[in-house]
């Protein structure tokens, strides 16, 4: 069955403060979705919603993958059924090297009695490693622990390219890479594109999808999806900013949760 992630009116809340205010996406299998908008209009706070993290309570609204309520799930289940979320802030995590965290999460997602031989693991690390030009040496240190900031986000797109996820959300994952990380983190997803697979790529800026079109362009402002276009959308952003935006809906202040 090609891949389906539906999400339907989808409100959620942190610390008593609404952020997300009804959103409605639907995601198929081979489609890449951008979401583009101005700082704290929710774009994070939508990714973190999606994965489930504990600090977002969904108020109301729906979200399916493949048919199965997500929002019945746990952060674990979520990954199982195929969610990967690369965070814009990707955490460390002491005393986990890096090959031990992926070859757990390999494991859990193929279920017990199908866990990948350490040998064919490592092979695969191996050759991911080298398409994202990671240093080897990476595999055994400690998760993220002194990574610089591109060296973050090779590490989650590593982590993506293990997984297999059929959802793929990411959040700057052009944040803080060179120019050249940045082409090798595109040809890394491009390399993942699929029709079993579908994207959700949050970005600042046109350049990433210079390199990876997207399908879908939407934009983000006071926590609801506002306006969506193709990739012209993108480009005119790019070039103009989002004051037009703003005009054309009435739009005063952008932002989410800053409301008395
Ligand atoms: N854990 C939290 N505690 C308190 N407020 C939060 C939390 N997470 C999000 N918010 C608030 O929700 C609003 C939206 O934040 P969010 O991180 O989703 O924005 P964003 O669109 O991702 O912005 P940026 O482009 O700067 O990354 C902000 O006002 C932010 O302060
Ligand atoms: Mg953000």
């Amino acid at each position: 069955m090609a891949t389906s992630f539906v999400v339907e009116g989808l409100k959620a809340e942190i610390e008593g403060k609404e952020i997300l205010k009804g959103i409605d996406l639907e995601i198929k299998g081979g489609e890449i979705h951008a979401i583009m908008g101005p700082n704290g209009t929710g774009k994070s706070t939508l990714a973190s919603a999606l994965m489930g993290h504990p600090k977002y309570e969904v108020t109301d609204g729906k979200v399916t993958i493949d048919g199965e309520d997500v929002l019945e799930m746990g952060v674990d289940e979520r990954a199982l059924a195929g969610l990967f979320l690369a965070m814009q802030y990707p955490s460390e995590i002491a005393g986990v090297t890096n090959s031990d965290f992926l070859r757990s999460a390999i494991n859990a997602r193929r279920g017990e009695g199908n866990e990948i031989s350490l040998i064919k693991f490592i092979r695969q690390m191996e050759t991911k490693m080298k398409e994202l030009e990671i240093n080897p040496e990476f595999a055994h240190r400690y998760l993220n622990e002194g990574f610089s900031g591109g060296e973050k986000k090779r590490n989650e797109i590593l982590q993506m390219m293990m997984l297999d996820p059929k959802i793929v959300i990411l959040d700057e994952i052009d944040s803080g890479l060179d120019i050249d990380a940045l082409r090798i983190v595109a040809n890394g997803v491009n390399a993942m594109r699929s029709e079993e697979r579908g994207f959700l790529i949050i970005t600042h800026y046109q350049r990433l999808l210079n390199y990876i079109t997207p399908d879908y362009v939407h934009v983000m402002m006071q926590g609801r999806i506002v306006k969506s276009g193709g990739p012209e959308l993108a480009e005119r952003l790019e070039r103009d900013g989002y004051d037009w935006v703003k005009e054309e809906l009435g739009i005063v202040d952008e932002t989410v949760g800053q409301e008395a």
